[in-house]
């Protein structure tokens, strides 16, 4: 996920650099590790991009001197290629007479840049996007005007974008959008394009979505587009007026981020999984590792230790010697030569993570990284790396990043065993409708839970992991204590707790049936009111019980957990996206 800007105006000046910077600003929630600017005036096309932060990169490229009549701004969230200086964004053909920003993965771009090298195009960075420009100034030096160039430039790509190219000596932005967001804003004498509504709308509230596949050019005074079979679109009847605030707006209209993470899971496995199946290489190299080891020790912290044990169980059931470990008990075991670490990390920073691999790395051990933070520290200590591909979280609590670590995982694991790994390309769908099928459900626990001081999370086998991480998500957004055990092992000790109204959510994936019932029947005997999350076996005996049929679960599971939580927090007041005492990313022993 990246953020991008364009504004045209009808006159050059330096005030558009501030508006640039300032909707760069309000977009750095979409991604923040490089930060870039192109203008465009009678001079030609000036760029001025480094890697750091909105402010950072403002002051150490004087991005307030650039001067012109057209702007192209972007805010990186690295995908492809590390981030760095010469990786950020815009990025401009051989003649530096055309800049192109983007936000997306092109998935055939290797493809291109081969052909493009071949012709003699020579380039500067090792992102996908910079075969854009190279291709519409190949498609120009063809004989197509601009705008045709532009399309069939867009024609040539396999992947997701939302995209903006500027021309030296047209007054003219080019865009086209497919998966990713892209919404104009219609201003006096002044129009802008932007990733999201909040980049420009202290400057209009008029503003017209652009659907996917749609293609066209912005001037300063009007708007062209052409739908998927080339028909002009009326844009009249497309322009809507906004009464958003810049924080409501960034958040989509959802009241908090984490409720919009959830309901991002969907798109964040699609690609996660469409990523890896594009990576099957390393995706094999890791297989054979896991395969060969004598010993694959999963560590991660919080949520993704959580990932992580999932991970370890489906590995212990193939007869791999797995060692789930708490990254921040990582002096608990020894390392030797012929370990695999897989270090499961959202941030990638987390420095009990990074201990844990650097002990266990010095003591011979192979290590293999998921992160979401594209060469953040622990995937640059690693000897293979593989990335969710589940955009910025901004939420402190996990949502998104954890199904799409699960979802990796389940990836890694099926494709490792000779299971059905393609069928993971539907997966997305499943977590949709989990999520659609449930929000009432998870909504009404949540305010009934909200209510309790503790509460009990069970389930056996896959599912314990889940009801560790449905424990966790309550706690720390709303406050209540709440415990996980594995199910059978509520009786040795937890169930005396258990008396009338005592809460235990079940998390049913639909193993073990006649087991987890007896458990079930164990507290409800004692008067625990019972709330069930079943998968594929429904199991009755619950107050309430939400029933979902899934081929992946934990993937449908997930969202639910996580919503119960988001309401049990709303219910009490609370501000889920900021919980007290945590941070998004923890860098202290
Ligand atoms: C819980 C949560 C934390 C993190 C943990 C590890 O919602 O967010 O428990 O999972 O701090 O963080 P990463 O995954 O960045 O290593």
């Amino acid at each position: 996920m990246c953020g991008i800007i364009g504004i045209i105006s009808s006159k050059e000046s330096k005030k558009l650099s501030e508006i640039t910077i300032s909707a760069l600003k309000r977009l750095e929630y979409r991604g923040y590790d490089s930060v870039g600017v192109a203008s465009l005036s009678s001079k030609g096309i000036e760029v001025r991009k480094a890697k750091g932060t909105v402010e950072q990169v403002t002051l150490k490229k004087k991005i307030p001197e650039m001067s012109g009549y057209i702007f192209l701004g972007h805010t990186r969230w690295a995908t492809h290629g590390a981030p760095s200086d010469y990786n950020a964004h815009p990025h401009t053909d051989c003649s530096g007479r055309i800049a192109v920003i983007h936000n997306g993965t092109i998935k055939n771009f290797k493809e291109l840049r081969a052909e493009l090298e071949s012709l003699g195009h020579k380039f500067n960075s090792e992102t996908d996007t910079e075969v854009i420009p190279h291709l519409i100034e190949e498609f120009i030096k063809r004989g197509m005007d601009s705008f045709t160039a532009f399309k069939s430039a867009i024609k040539s790509l396999d992947g997701s974008y939302a995209v903006l190219a500027i021309i030296d000596g047209e007054k003219r932005i080019f865009f086209a959008k497919r998966d990713n967001p892209l919404v104009i804003g219609l201003g006096e004498g002044e129009n802008y394009i932007a990733s999201d509504i909040p980049a420009f709308l202290p400057y209009t509230k008029r503003i017209l979505v652009i659907s996917d596949g749609e293609i066209g050019f912005l001037t300063n005074t009007s708007v062209y587009i052409e739908d998927l079979n080339g028909n002009v679109v009326d844009v009249h009847k497309r322009i809507r007026i906004v009464d958003w605030d810049v924080e409501t707006a960034s958040k989509e209209g959802y009241a908090h981020f984490m409720i919009k993470e959830i309901h991002e899971s969907p798109k964040a496995v699609r690609d996660t999984i469409s990523s890896l199946m594009s990576d099957l290489d390393v995706v094999e190299k890791i297989s054979e590792e896991i395969r060969q080891a004598e010993r694959v020790i999963v560590t991660g912290a919080g949520t993704s230790y959580h990932a992580g044990l999932y991970f370890s169980l489906l590995l212990t059931r193939e007869g791999i010697t797995s060692i789930p470990l708490i990254a921040s008990e990582y002096y608990n075991v020894k390392g030797k030569r012929g370990d695999l670490i897989i270090a499961i990390s959202q941030s990638g920073e987390t420095i009990d993570v990074l201990q844990s691999i650097r002990k266990l790395k010095s003591e011979g051990a192979k290590v293999v990284s998921i992160t979401n933070v594209i060469e953040s520290a622990i995937a640059r200590e690693s000897d293979y790396k593989i990335y969710m591909r589940a955009g910025p979280e901004i939420g402190v609590a996990a949502t998104k990043t954890f199904t799409t670590q699960v979802a990796s995982l389940l990836f890694l694991y099926s494709y490792a065993f000779g299971k059905d790994w393609k069928a993971l390309k539907d997966a997305d769908k499943e977590v949709e409708q989990a999520i659609n099928a449930t929000e009432g459900f998870a909504k009404r626990v949540g305010e009934e839970l909200a209510k309790k001081q503790n509460i009990y999370y069970l389930g056996r086998g896959l599912s314990l992991p889940l009801a560790m991480e449905g424990a966790l998500k309550i706690k720390e957004v709303s406050y209540v204590h709440a415990e996980a055990y594995p199910a059978g092992e509520s009786k040795h000790g937890p169930i005396s707790l258990v008396e009338s109204g005592f809460p235990i959510v079940f998390i049913n994936d639909g193993e073990m049936p006649e087991l987890l019932k007896n458990n079930v029947m164990e507290m409800k005997a004692r008067g625990g009111k019972i709330y069930m999350i079943s998968v594929n076996r429904k199991l009755g005996e619950a107050e309430l019980e939400i029933f979902l049929n899934s081929k992946f679960p934990a993937l449908s599971i997930s969202p639910v957990i996580q919503l119960i939580a988001y309401y049990a927090a709303v219910s009490k007041g609370l501000d889920p996206d900021k919980p007290r005492n945590l941070a998004k990313t923890v860098t202290v022993e």
